[in-house]
């Protein structure tokens, strides 16, 4: 729903509200420098920074008059604009905070009239100043570009007041295309998120369990293999209660050839609850579901080297967010 806020002439709007108005404008975030009289270094984290021309080349941004580097910028003939990748929410934090060294244990290189450059950035633009403008309660400052270079680095974003991720979104096609219909004549929910998670599931443990018939493992004991893997020295009760959960059975016959095969052992001695035997993988078993995990780190690979590292990171966010909002809000 629009949350109306009424413009006046007598501009009787609230500071705050404006704030967060403007801050539904998604930015990148930018680190700007510069050398001061001293030669010492300074400073600060903008998401004012935008392009102004091409021909010739100027870029521009904002200074708030109370930044303790305004006095450097306005002196200053050069600074470098730093767009920020991704991992460089912490950094950006660090150049947001005034009263400490901002530079302490940072490595820089020397830019275009001895321009402090930070590294790892997506892109860094080295600027003459050319002019200043009063903007308010900031000074607008606008540079010609000297110079430039760029990585593949994702870029950081910034929206509502949040350090975020873009992730490229589906196009939005205007008539909703006609989704196919099931026999009973109901539609599948494309948006489901148990049909959604349920695919993802089924495609990454299907590519693994096909993995494991090459192995020489059908599906019950792929699944055991597993378990054991993930938890040794579990006793015929337990296996039996997550198998029923799998739907697998009978067990007793899987382990016996399992053992026969030299996969697994059952160590009667130690005695489990109620005195029964424990089931171990051999070295020949941890050896194979060594194998399925590696093989199973590679099809993960592959599949999210198809999605890209922005939706890679996106999607593991996202479902980490999702797992944890059945335990906190968060
Ligand atoms: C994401 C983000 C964007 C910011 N953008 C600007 C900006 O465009 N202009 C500005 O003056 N301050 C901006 N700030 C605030 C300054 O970074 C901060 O006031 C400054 O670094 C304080 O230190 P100083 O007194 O050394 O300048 C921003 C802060 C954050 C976290």
């Amino acid at each position: 729903m629009l949350n109306i806020t009424q413009v006046t002439a007598e501009r009787t709007f609230d500071q705050r509200e404006f704030r967060h108005a403007l801050s539904t404008f998604t930015t990148g975030v930018t680190i700007i420098t510069a050398c001061c009289g001293q030669g010492k270094p300074v400073g600060v984290t903008a998401n004012s920074f935008n392009s102004v021309s091409l021909d010739p080349p100027l870029v521009l941004w904002s200074l708030s008059r109370s930044s303790s580097s305004l006095l450097a910028f306005e002196e200053a003939k050069h600074w470098a604009v730093h767009i920020l990748s991704h991992d460089q929410d912490a950094l950006a934090t660090r150049f947001s905070k005034r009263g400490h060294d901002k530079f302490a244990d940072i490595e820089i290189e020397s830019g275009v009239g001895g321009v402090p450059l930070l590294s790892g950035c997506t892109t860094r633009i080295q600027c003459k100043t050319t002019r200043h403008y009063d903007g308010g309660d900031h000074v607008i400052m606008i540079g010609e570009v000297i110079k430039f270079d760029r990585s593949d680095m994702v870029p950081l974003v910034y929206q509502r007041g949040s350090y975020a991720i873009a992730t490229r979104k589906e196009v939005t096609v205007e008539a909703e295309a006609p989704t196919r219909t099931r026999q009973d004549g109901s539609s599948p929910d494309g948006n489901s998120m148990t049909r959604l998670l349920g695919s993802a599931y089924f495609q990454l443990s299907g590519m693994l369990r096909e993995y494991g018939a090459q192995q020489g493992l059908n599906d019950a004991e792929f699944f055991l293999l597993n378990t054991l893997a993930a938890r040794d020295g579990l006793c015929l009760d337990e296996l039996n209660r997550l198998f029923i959960n799998a739907s697998h059975s009978p067990l007793i016959n899987i382990l016996e050839d399992m053992a026969t095969r030299g996969v697994l052992k059952m160590v009667a001695d130690k005695g489990g609850p109620k005195g029964q035997a424990l089931f171990y993988l051999t070295s020949l078993g941890h050896d194979l579901a060594r194998k399925i995990a590696d093989a199973g780190k590679q099809t993960e690979q592959e599949l999210l080297g198809r999605l890209g590292t922005v939706e890679t990171i996106a999607l593991r966010t996202l479902l980490r967010r999702f797992v944890g909002a059945g335990i906190n809000e968060n």
